[in-house]
């Protein structure tokens, strides 16, 4: 399974790299308008720190607009991955984008039949929201195993990508109904590597370790 960061806080990313296991990143125009710097500059930078998929979504919403600026983005870097937006408009984006060869991130997808255009269409990467639809008490685990099923019944090519992750729980869930890939929240990220257990079976073994070298050197 593929994890990204799913931020454009330069900080933040670098931080998630620096233990060598992140394959990508995701933005979206809230994230990017977060950090208040020319949305094109921040993406560059982000290609700078991490290589593998980096996600950059579009904001126009007419398809001829979608497919220009999505082109734009592609230019930025080979790395870059067109996000568009699950529209009418959008799927006629894709399969434009797709025949040049520009991989696309199929975003706000709430639905198996939402993905199942987007694959048609020939998306690259599938963004169905998770966290989302938890929002409002549907169940964003059920949405992940139905499109995986969906795909895998006629041999699509396009991945899922578990978004809107809240916390390590929509990750495991994703891993097990065999999402390609999930992106997350840093902090999410961050709490991926804790355990009580572990703390307290390392905190024991250090103990015992010190213990007996001082019971040596005391002999
Ligand atoms: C996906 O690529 C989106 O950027 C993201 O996961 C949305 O998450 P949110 O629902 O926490 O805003």
């Amino acid at each position: 399974m593929r994890l990204f960061i799913d931020s454009a806080n330069l900080d933040e990313i670098r931080k998630a790299a620096e233990y060598g296991i992140v394959d990508g990143v995701t933005t979206n125009p809230s994230l990017i308008a977060k950090e208040g710097h020319d949305p094109y500059d921040q993406i560059r930078a982000i290609c700078g720190v991490i290589d593998g998929d980096i996600s950059a979504e579009v904001v126009s919403t007419e398809t001829g607009a979608m497919v220009a600026e999505g082109r734009d983005l592609a230019r930025i870097h080979d790395n870059i991955v067109v996000k568009i937006p699950l529209i009418r408009n959008g799927i006629k984006a894709v399969k434009t984008l797709a025949g040049e060869g520009i991989r696309t991130n199929v975003t706000l997808c709430f639905s198996p039949m939402q993905a199942l255009l987007a694959a048609k269409a020939g998306a690259y990467l599938v963004s169905p929201f998770m966290g989302r639809l938890d929002d409002i008490a549907l169940d964003g685990c059920d949405l992940i195993r139905e499109i995986v099923a969906v795909y895998e019944n006629y041999g699509y090519a396009t991945q899922v990508l578990a978004a809107s992750a809240r916390g390590p729980l929509h990750v495991k869930e994703a891993a097990l109904a065999g999402a390609h890939v999930a992106t997350l929240p840093y902090k999410v990220f961050d709490r991926l590597f804790d355990h009580p257990l572990t703390d307290i079976g390392l905190e024991k073994f250090l103990a015992d370790y010190r213990k007996t070298l001082e019971q040596a050197s005391a002999a």
